[in-house]
């Protein structure tokens, strides 16, 4: 377990419809000034990142979708401490025309950009776009380039790779992003996305899980990572419903699950057999998933963090020590929610963390 304070990052609602597939009321918007406020609640509140989302066409909800460079730093321009991640999908970007944007980012942010390298589980959406749909594996190994290629763009002057997918001779870009250098997470958890984050990348994403469901994948992670020499981190997705009484918290669970677009779900269940299921060894992101647990597109309501302010923070404790660092999280009313974790849940989980420190001994 890490002795730095666990770390939070919120979803950036930059697609309709929030993180439900679900008819149930929210009082969360897609539009530029309501994640302009939402940033400056979240900064105030504690967060310390923001993660914006990528998508180029709709399916079982989402109908718009803003794009994510873009709209990350219109929100780092409305914050001053914020760190926002934006999702890069190779295909669609190149690592030149992503280096080169994140680097003037970078200046005009003071460093407060990083990226989510997503490798694509959407099938309809590569088709409309006239991108071609890779296999599973190819897929991985397209994303491990694109941040090879962005890790050597950024560091080396007379940078030279010879790919698969990509090639650079003898290129310097100029300017470099600033220090620190942006910090390169990545999404998925199937095989193929474990080893890569054991290789290259500085953060690993995953759906939510229970906390022996993410020990054994930190265990495979940090055990190649030590292998390979590179350190990676691990951040978890979770669905806060916070109320003051568990069965408040548990009643608005009924509440989004009873209004759930059946149909959507089931829309969005046979897609996403087209990720990690579909690799040799079928694990991966929605590989277990139940059509409840899709109603949250990546699985938040396993974290299980539906209850009162402290079962929450004991709940992200016990994931902290299953080597955790950072929880992602989602919620229904973003900006009231945002605010109301930050006041009840971090401090109750900071005293927890406190509690747990190795007492020092003296003399
Ligand atoms: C935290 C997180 C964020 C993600 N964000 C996006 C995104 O913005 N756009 C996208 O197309 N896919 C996104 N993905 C999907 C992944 O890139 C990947 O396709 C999916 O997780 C399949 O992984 P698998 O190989 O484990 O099955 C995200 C995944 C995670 C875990």
């Amino acid at each position: 377990m890490s002795n730095e304070p666990i770390k939070f990052a919120y979803w950036v609602p930059n697609v309709s419809g929030g993180l439900v597939i679900s008819q149930i009321p929210q009082r969360t918007s897609w539009d530029a000034n309501y994640n302009r406020k939402l940033a400056q609640i979240a900064e105030r509140a504690g967060f310390d990142y923001a993660l914006t989302q990528i998508r180029f066409t709709a399916g079982y909800g989402a109908d718009n979708q803003h794009e994510s460079v873009t709209f990350s730093q219109d929100l780092l321009g409305a914050t001053e401490k914020l760190k926002v991640i934006a999702a890069l999908l190779p295909g669609p970007w190149n690592p030149t025309l992503a280096a080169k944007q994140i680097a003037t980012i970078s200046h005009l942010s003071n460093a407060r950009i990083a990226v989510n390298i997503v490798s694509g589980w959407f099938r309809g959406e590569f088709k409309a776009i006239g991108e071609p749909w890779l296999d599973h594996e190819e897929r991985y190994l397209r994303s491990e380039e694109f941040i090879r290629c962005l890790q050597g763009i950024w560091q080396q002057d007379s940078f030279t790779f010879a790919g698969d997918f990509y090639r650079f001779r003898d290129y310097s870009l100029k300017p470099k992003p600033l220090d620190p250098q942006p910090e390169i997470f990545q999404g998925g958890s199937s095989r193929a996305a474990r080893d890569m984050a054991a290789r290259v990348s500085d953060w690993y994403f995953t759906n939510g899980n229970t906390p022996e469901g993410i020990r054994q994948q930190v265990e495979d992670i940090q055990l190649k990572a030590a292998e390979n020499q590179h350190k990676v981190k691990i951040g978890v997705n979770g669905f806060v419903i916070a109320r003051q009484t568990e069965q408040e918290a548990q009643s608005v669970l009924r509440d989004i699950l009873d209004n759930a677009n059946p149909d959507a779900v089931k829309g969005f269940q046979s897609e996403v057999k087209n990720a990690g299921s579909a690799s040799p060894e079928g694990e991966g992101n929605w590989a277990k998933s139940t059509l409840e647990d899709l109603v949250q597109y990546n699985d938040g309501f396993k974290t299980n963090l539906i209850g009162t302010p402290q079962q929450i923070a004991e709940r992200i404790v016990e994931l902290k020590q299953a080597g955790v660092d950072l929880m992602l999280l989602g919620f229904l009313h973003f900006q009231e929610e945002v605010e109301f974790f930050g006041r009840e849940v971090i401090p109750r989980v900071r005293e927890l963390e406190r509690q747990q420190q190795p007492v020092l001994s003296h003399g």
